[in-house]
């Protein structure tokens, strides 16, 4: 009896110390929260304000002046703040058929593991075959008609291919290495280019070489056999953004120099080019003909073709909490003191005219770093007098869907009783839904071949 009361007593007296430790964790995360909030709040307030006070390094009274002298190699005032390009070079130049003039480059950022989605866009819409295709229909006039902004010089030797596709790609850094194992099979081939996955499967890792040096492999492999590759001397990790964005936009300003329009992607895009093309031969009333209801939109105007930066622009606040689903994109009063950003668009998509590319590239110089590509580029914008121009058909989506076009829907309703029904909702089909879509973003690889098979079957790409 009095036996198992002691018992009792001690199981009870273990439970009471389980329970304390989960208040007092339950508390001391609330804590944290709290803190984090308060500090967050703290920030905003101490916040300057954008519209009135923004100053931004190098702070000149004429900052397009002093970027003009820079260019022409005229004396300049000032040295270069940014040493942006000082240490990293290019390790590796795609082929180097940069000879002829191209309509538009297309600069594709991504990661050294990603060799799966850089196969799916070489099947899909970075498919030779299929950016021939469009280059012939333009050649033909039969995409665009008006053609001042869109054509392809009479003379030119190669009028199959004025697209000029490549992927840029860092180092592999330790972050890198560390995801290799979650992706393992990301290099399956897809849609019948497979080859290079198969002869990669046969190198299979040795003792004494790295998974790092494995990955190295491969990318040399890759880079070989498609010469698409343009590899950076500066690590591949998300801090390392804005080097890599700006890499691209060097390389298209010193190496692949004779193009007209140069577009800025993610690999985890969908793009469409007819539709990309109809828009740049006339943003402004892209896609019937009218000018875009604006009301929410800061919209630019486009005065000059030659000054085209074009994609989804935003007006945000930077992220002040620390803790969070934003937290990557934390920033302190000192990294960046003010309550909005200059508009700017996700650097997912952004198409833009050569003379914009070579402002940034020579901006660059004189713009005191910023750890996001996309606000820099924004910054540097702003510093310039480039008007971002906004259209509603570049998507930013998230790979779960919300409410963007395209959404692959499910075939059968469900109820709650769990019986189903065909779905034979009249709403749009992905196909319509797409029709004047010119980017998509956070599409994974299965989405990307299942959303280029329905467009193909149906003949609108
Ligand atoms: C290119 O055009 C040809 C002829 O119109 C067509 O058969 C082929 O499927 C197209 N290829 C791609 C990859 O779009
Ligand atoms: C790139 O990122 C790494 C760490 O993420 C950092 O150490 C390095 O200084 C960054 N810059 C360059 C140019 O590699
Ligand atoms: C039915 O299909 C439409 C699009 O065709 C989709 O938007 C809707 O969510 C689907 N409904 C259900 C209940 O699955």
């Amino acid at each position: 009896m009095n036996f198992s009361m002691r018992r009792m007593r001690a199981r009870f007296t273990l439970i009471k110390g389980k329970a304390k430790l989960v208040v007092t964790f339950i508390l001391c995360t609330a804590l944290v929260l709290l803190v984090d909030h308060f500090l967050g709040l703290i920030a905003v307030i101490l916040e300057k304000d954008f519209e009135s006070d923004f100053s931004y390094p190098l702070d000149v009274d004429n900052f397009p002046a002093l970027i003009e002298n820079f260019r022409n190699g005229d004396p300049v005032e000032f040295e270069p703040i940014n040493r942006l390009y000082s240490r990293p070079k290019f390790l590796e130049k795609a082929d180097s058929s940069c000879d002829e003039f191209k309509l538009m480059l297309i600069m594709i950022k991504s990661a050294p593991r990603n060799l799966k989605r850089r196969n799916v866009i070489r099947s899909t819409w970075g498919h030779p075959q299929y950016l021939k295709n469009i280059s012939n229909l333009i050649r033909t006039n039969k995409l665009v008609t008006s053609s001042n902004r869109i054509s392809i010089p009479k003379n030119h030797q190669e009028p199959n291919a004025v697209f000029k596709l490549v992927f840029l790609i860092g180092l592999i850094s330790d972050e890198e290495n560390d995801k290799l194992d979650v992706d393992s099979n990301d290099d399956d081939g897809a849609l019948g280019v497979g080859e290079l996955s198969k002869s990669l499967k046969d190198t299979l890792p040795q003792d004494g070489v790295t998974e790092k040096q494995q990955l190295e492999k491969k990318l040399r492999l890759e880079s070989t056999r498609y010469k698409d590759i343009v590899r950076i001397d500066t690590l591949d990790s998300y801090s390392n953004n804005t080097f890599k964005t700006m890499m691209g936009i060097r390389w298209a300003s010193e190496v692949c120099t004779d193009f007209e329009y140069a577009l800025v992607v993610d690999d985890d895009m969908f793009i469409n080019f007819r539709n990309l093309l109809l828009f740049i031969e006339s943003p402004a009333t892209y896609p019937d003909g009218e000018a875009e209801d604006s009301d929410s939109e800061p919209v630019g105007q486009i005065v000059d073709a030659n000054r085209l930066f074009a994609g989804k622009v935003l007006f945000t606040k930077p992220i002040r909490q620390r803790i969070g689903s934003y937290s990557k994109w934390h920033l302190s009063l000192e990294e960046y003191p003010y309550n909005y950003f200059p508009r700017y668009m996700p650097a997912a998509a952004v198409v833009m005219s050569k003379q914009v590319v070579e402002d940034f590239y020579y901006a660059s110089y004189y713009t005191k770093h910023f750890r996001f590509d996309d606000v820099f580029l924004g910054i540097m914008a702003y510093k310039m007098n480039i008007i971002p121009f906004s259209c509603s058909y570049f998507y930013v989506c998230h790979t779960d869907g919300g409410k963007c076009p395209g959404n692959i829907p499910p075939k059968k309703k469900r109820f709650i009783d769990g019986s189903e029904e065909d779905n034979n909702s009249e709403e749009l089909t992905v196909v319509e839904q797409m029709e004047h879509v010119i980017a998509k973003h956070g599409l994974n690889s299965d989405q990307l071949i299942d959303l280029w098979r329905e467009l193909t079957l149906f003949g609108r790409i």
